[in-house]
């Protein structure tokens, strides 16, 4: 959690609110910490996904991380953060046949394939560029139990590659075998598991698998990703994993396997369990108003800046973690009390009667577990409210790594060819 309250009220008087504030030193303990742990048997590639912001990335690259990206955009952001081809890895059930011709040009580490036709796709792509390309295959399990929040794998799903069909895909490889280089497998099954018996099952699945393909169909693969979908305890009933143990369990595992796999790259995608805990959100309480008996505290930041803390798209209605800095020392009492934002939909509602020191404006919100699935994950656009400034604390240093948006920018990129002129027309009638 970044710091503490006196230096979250002097970087929001500093710089203003709304804001995520990142801590870069947290950060870099976490990622040393889990690399202790994994004992060096896996590399960790950062899920660009989970936070857009290019100086995390380059961030994590300093501290040895690769990278795993789902579009050109990130792939493009990927390279300017300072990761190297072989540090890069582009999987997504969608990609457009631009960004493959893009990725096979930049020569990344490997393509992740997600179906027949996507693979076929990239054969005929690097063929026309006279270019051989390394692709990895995304596999969807037979059948295998995961306690994913959100389930992506061992159900029908756009997801990777059913199982059933892998003998088809290699005869895909023998036919393009001037083109296409099979570098290995990914499975990944959901995010957000908090169940150490169904990561490590799904992580010994995909060993299997592995050994399978070369039993069977005599081929190595020299990368094995594991996925992730590490997940982090947002509410009361949820309990962290115990991580320590965790990756050692992993580092076992991999290590167990690793030489009838001829050593290959292990890889392991990790986003929120990376970032969650080392950024907050802040947004100060503008007003407080009571209907009807119930107060409410309407913030300057919400739903459009992060998404995840309102209850938009989550069936389980539990409050965020948060809590509410006071800009005074005198006492208050506890309330439970409504926190809403700017937005004039009622989807934008921070908390619902929620415990905390009785509110008023000029208080600072801090809404934590915020540094994954915070902006990127957000709708900025709608209402038309300016987007919020990314301040990261590292080494005893500030670097506002992006800048607070500005009314005027949504006028960029607009066209409007011929409308204004028609009503000016219209007035002169
Ligand atoms: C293929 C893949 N890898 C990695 C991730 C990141 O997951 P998490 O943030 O749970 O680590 C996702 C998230 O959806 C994903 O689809």
């Amino acid at each position: 959690m970044p710091k503490n309250d006196m230096t979250l009220v002097e970087k929001a008087n500093r710089y203003g609110t709304p804001m995520y504030v990142y801590d870069g030193d947290e950060l870099k303990d976490h990622y040393d910490r889990i690399m202790s742990w994994l004992h060096q048997s896996a590399e960790v590639f950062f899920s660009f996904k989970a936070n857009g912001n290019l100086s995390i990335a380059s961030l994590l690259r300093s501290f040895g991380a690769g990278i795993e990206v789902a579009s050109v955009g990130e792939l493009l952001m990927a390279v300017k953060a300072g990761y190297s081809p072989q540090h890069i890895i582009f999987s997504g059930p969608g990609k457009r046949k631009e960004e493959i011709d893009t990725a096979i040009q930049h020569q990344i580490y490997c393509i992740i394939a997600e179906s027949k036709e996507e693979l076929t796709y990239i054969a005929e792509s690097a063929k026309q560029q006279g270019k051989q390309v390394s692709v990895g295959i995304r596999i969807n399990p037979e059948s295998i139990e995961s306690r994913a929040k959100i389930k992506m794998g061992g159900v029908p799903s756009p997801f990777g590659i059913d199982e059933s069909k892998l003998g088809e895909v290699f005869d895909l490889f023998q036919a393009y075998e001037d083109t296409l280089l099979f570098k290995g497998i990914h499975m990944y099954l959901g995010t957000q598991v908090l169940d150490e018996t169904s990561l490590l099952s799904s992580f010994e699945y995909t060993l299997n698998t592995a050994v399978r393909i070369k039993n069977e169909y005599g081929l190595t693969c020299q990368m094995v990703d594991l996925g992730g979908g590490f997940g982090i305890p947002y509410f009361q009933h949820e309990t962290p994993l115990h991580a320590e143990r965790l990756f050692q369990d992993v580092a076992e595992m991999i290590q167990a396997y690793e030489s009838e796999l001829d050593f290959p790259r292990f890889i392991i995608e990790m986003g929120r369990f990376l970032l969650a805990e080392c950024g907050v959100y802040l947004t100060a309480i503008q007003y407080v108003k009571n209907s009807k008996g119930e107060p409410f505290l309407i913030a300057d930041g919400g739903m459009h800046h992060h998404q995840a803390m309102t209850f938009r798209g989550r069936l389980l209605r539990n409050n965020y973690p948060m809590r509410l800095i006071k800009h005074s020392n005198q006492p208050v009492d506890v309330v439970k009390q409504t926190i809403v934002g700017p937005l004039c939909t009622p989807e934008d509602l921070i908390g619902r009667q929620v415990e905390l020191p009785q509110g008023e404006p000029g208080d600072l919100l801090c809404i934590e577990k915020s540094g994954a699935y915070g902006l990127c994950y957000s709708p900025t656009l709608f209402l038309g409210h300016s987007s919020p400034l990314e301040l990261l604390l590292f080494e005893g240093d500030d670097y506002i790594i992006r800048d607070r948006g500005h009314p005027e920018d949504l006028l960029l990129k607009q066209n409007m060819p011929f409308f204004k002129q028609r009503r000016v027309e219209c007035e002169t009638d």
